[in-house]
């Protein structure tokens, strides 16, 4: 009964939303005032982010449509080693994927953990959303459903990813069968990123979507903050949205995104309410002296206003987002809080 009503609703209300959309559309070429995308990124990858994903927003006033667009672009591209295609794999070679996507009018959220071979996982996410009414798909079953609805199964395991795994398990111990890599010490980072995109429509419609590759080596199965609600990805209408990069596992027993979000209902701004969140962290960690890892929030309340801190500060530098509004494209810096 209950499907029944819901198709029913849809399918006679499809014309009315027609005519909304075009009418919408009219409004939205006449003005983007208040529409804002932004990114856990700086320069670089948030132009190439942003760029697309607000010409698609100036198209269609679609939210959704825009923020998937843009992140998009970071999955597919195999020089991201931290997110979708090129990503780094878990210790057994193998990438598997984490996203969320949340849209605040509906308060309607979808996502998946630990799929392999599909490379925007973001979309898959949305898709639980918009067509199941489940929250979250989970490996085998999260590649079935991404297939069913058109997904192609490729290899995600780029060389350049395939060479640093096998450097790094050449050179986890002196005591095993391995031998160093033939080019030498294994310096790179045991990574955890991530991005964030996040944005307002012209008609105040906010969403937001976070997608990674997750912890780099990671055990099989692992699932990380990036594709747990409230967690990775936060976004509520009434409020605001944001969202985690970083250690999942510190975001996740805090409920990070869901924290900068009351904050910000609470009356913070959103750089007060992310410095917040990271002090929480460092809190329940007992103190600065425990704490030898990273996260880092960016969030954006209704008004349009941004922030971004994080615990440390990643190659020296302060943490920064990049957004896009009808001002054009700026870099905003936040601010660490352990030295
Ligand atoms: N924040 C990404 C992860 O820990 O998987």
């Amino acid at each position: 009964m209950h499907k029944f009503s819901r198709r029913h609703f849809f399918k006679a209300t499809a014309g009315i939303g027609a005519t909304v959309s075009l009418f919408l559309q009219q409004k939205v070429h006449a003005q983007h005032r208040g529409a804002i995308i932004l990114c856990s990124r700086g320069e670089a990858w948030g132009r190439k982010v942003l760029q697309p994903a607000w010409d698609v927003l100036a198209q269609s006033n679609n939210i959704l449509d825009a923020i998937e667009t843009g992140t998009n672009v970071v999955e597919l591209d195999p020089d991201d080693m931290s997110v979708g295609y090129g990503g780094l794999p878990n210790e057994e070679g193998v990438v598997q994927l984490d996203a969320s996507i949340m849209y605040g009018p509906t308060h309607r959220c979808g996502s998946i953990a630990c799929l392999e071979n599909i490379k925007t996982p973001s979309s898959v996410a949305r898709l639980v959303m918009e067509r199941t009414d489940h929250i979250h798909l989970v490996g085998e079953g999260a590649k079935r459903f991404a297939r069913m609805h058109g997904f192609r199964e490729e290899n995600l395991l780029t060389d350049k990813a395939r060479i640093a795994w096998l450097k790094w398990k050449e050179n986890l111990s002196d005591a095993d069968d391995w031998l160093p890599p033939a080019e030498g010490e294994y310096a790179e980072e045991r990574t955890n990123g991530t991005i964030n995109v996040l944005g307002i429509s012209a008609d105040g419609a906010i969403a937001g979507i976070t997608t990674t590759s997750g912890l780099a080596w990671k055990i099989p199965g692992r699932v990380g903050d990036s594709p747990i609600i409230g967690a990775g990805l936060y976004v509520d209408n009434e409020v605001g949205a944001a969202g985690a990069t970083g250690r999942g596992e510190e975001v996740i027993r805090m409920c990070g995104s869901f924290y900068v979000v009351e904050r910000m209902r609470a009356g913070l701004s959103p750089q007060e309410a992310c410095e917040a969140a990271c002090q929480k962290i460092i809190d329940i960690n007992g103190g600065p002296a425990k704490v030898n890892f990273n996260d880092k929030f960016i969030a954006v309340n209704k008004k349009g206003e941004v922030g971004c801190a994080s615990i440390q500060a990643a190659n020296g530098q302060e943490p920064e987002l990049s957004y896009i509004s009808q001002n054009g494209f700026q870099v905003v810096k936040g601010r660490h809080l352990l030295d």
